[in-house]
């Protein structure tokens, strides 16, 4: 089987990011482009983004989660601690992050370091979620193998039957991860492949704002 892709071709033209646009603190520039994503009709979870880890075996591997708070100190999502990103994060406690919302032509990329967050707030947050989600936590080992999806699902009705009437705890592998980044790229699809692309990098308590050629 083939396909020939070369053809497909898009020429970028719907915004531009110049100098004169940049605050000193790349969090104000994420906010102004998270939002226009977030209002934008064509664009589903303006808050689903990339999260590449690398493990001690080297191999990167990336999948979506969904951003689920931001603010200077920096990108927080939730997953199981023991998956497969997990145990990457354990064994290195580096990621990178990327968004693409198409309709915009806008690209952001965040490498940082990341740690979990207070088990207080993952729990308040777990609260905070649909009765189905908590028990789905519970019911799945994140990454694991499973022989069947008939496992999943009498895993999940058991629980549901168990916790009835009761509060479901937190599972204590589960929470939430913070990603302090250490630089932040802002890409602006331009005409004839000349894209914007604006680096900030991490200095002290400053951002250095740098232009990278496309
Ligand atoms: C739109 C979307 C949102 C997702 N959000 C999350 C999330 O917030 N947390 C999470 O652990 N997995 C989320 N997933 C599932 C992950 O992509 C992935 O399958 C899962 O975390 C297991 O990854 P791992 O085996 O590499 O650890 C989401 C998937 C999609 C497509």
């Amino acid at each position: 089987m083939q396909k020939d892709l070369k053809h497909y071709r898009k020429s970028y033209e719907k915004g531009e990011l110049t100098e004169a646009d940049l605050p000193a603190n790349p969090f104000i520039l994420f906010q102004s482009w998270f939002d226009m994503a977030d209002e934008n009709d064509h664009i589903d979870e303006a808050n689903a983004m990339h999260l590449s880890t690398v493990g001690v075996n080297g191999m990167p591997k990336t999948r979506v989660v969904l951003l689920k708070s931001y603010s200077r100190d920096g990108f927080i999502f939730f997953s199981n601690y023991h998956s497969e990103k997990g145990i990457q994060l354990d064994e290195n406690p580096q990621c990178c992050l990327s968004f693409f919302w198409p309709a915009l032509e806008k690209q952001v990329i965040i490498q940082g370091k990341v740690s979990k967050i207070a088990e207080a707030e993952s729990t308040a947050y777990f609260k905070s979620r649909p009765k189905g989600s908590q028990l789905g936590a519970h019911a799945s080992a994140q990454s694991s193998v499973i022989g069947s999806r008939a496992i999943l699902e009498n895993r999940l009705a058991k629980l549901e039957e168990e916790y009835k009437n009761l509060e479901i705890p937190k599972p204590t592998n589960w929470g939430g991860y913070i990603v302090k980044p250490i630089n932040m790229e802002f890409w602006q699809g331009r005409r004839n492949r000349l894209h914007d692309r604006i680096l900030y990098s991490k200095n002290n308590d400053n951002w250095k704002i740098e232009r990278l050629a496309p």
